[in-house]
């Protein structure tokens, strides 16, 4: 019988490449990402833009307050759909590009409620907002944005010094 004879030369120098190309895509995840990575996102980044216009408004003269209880009714909504976007084996340790800590995981209850204090403030926020206090909605803007920093502080890597 016929053997296939492959040089050594050639064996090492295709070590290598797989070595390198190992190390190329080294962070990236092993497998492809599942959507909800990509909903999550979006869905954060949504919030992070209407809480954005939110702040915008309340920086002018005179604010439009039905637009901020619009944001922040928007806000309300989109945080609503926190807890279905954190399936288990969706966190960065998992080697997917997130900034989903483990301890979303760890600690769920704690997790659930940084996401009803998101929704607590938010519905707040609007219901208040109509009234056009001013410095009323100016310290609910700053509940909500403690809300936002309460989450991250503890399950997000960004945040996480
Ligand atoms: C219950 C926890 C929680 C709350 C509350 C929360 N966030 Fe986040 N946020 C996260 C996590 C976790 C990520 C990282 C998601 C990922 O990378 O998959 C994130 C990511 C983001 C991002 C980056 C988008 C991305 O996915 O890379 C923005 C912007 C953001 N949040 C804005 C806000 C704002 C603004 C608020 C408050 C109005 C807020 N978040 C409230 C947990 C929270």
């Amino acid at each position: 019988m016929t053997m296939v004879r492959i040089p050594a030369s050639r064996l090492v120098i295709a070590a290598a490449l797989a070595a390198t190309l190992a190390a190329c895509s080294g962070g990236e995840p092993a497998a492809e990402a599942p959507p909800v990575l990509k909903e999550r996102h979006d869905n954060f980044e949504a919030i992070g833009d209407a809480f954005k216009a939110v702040r915008g408004e309340l920086e002018k003269d005179a604010p439009d307050f039905g637009v901020i209880a619009a944001k922040a009714s928007e806000i309300n909504t989109l945080g609503g759909k926190i807890e279905g976007h954190f399936p288990a084996g969706t966190s960065v340790d998992d080697g997917y590009k997130t900034e989903a800590l483990p301890a979303i995981w760890e600690k769920p209850e704690e997790f659930k409620a940084a996401a009803q204090k998101l929704l607590d403030e938010s519905a707040k926020l609007a219901e208040i907002a109509p009234a056009g206090d001013k410095e009323a909605v100016g310290a609910q803007v700053m509940a909500l944005g403690g809300a936002c920093k309460g989450c991250h502080d503890n399950f997000r890597l960004d945040d996480k010094k």
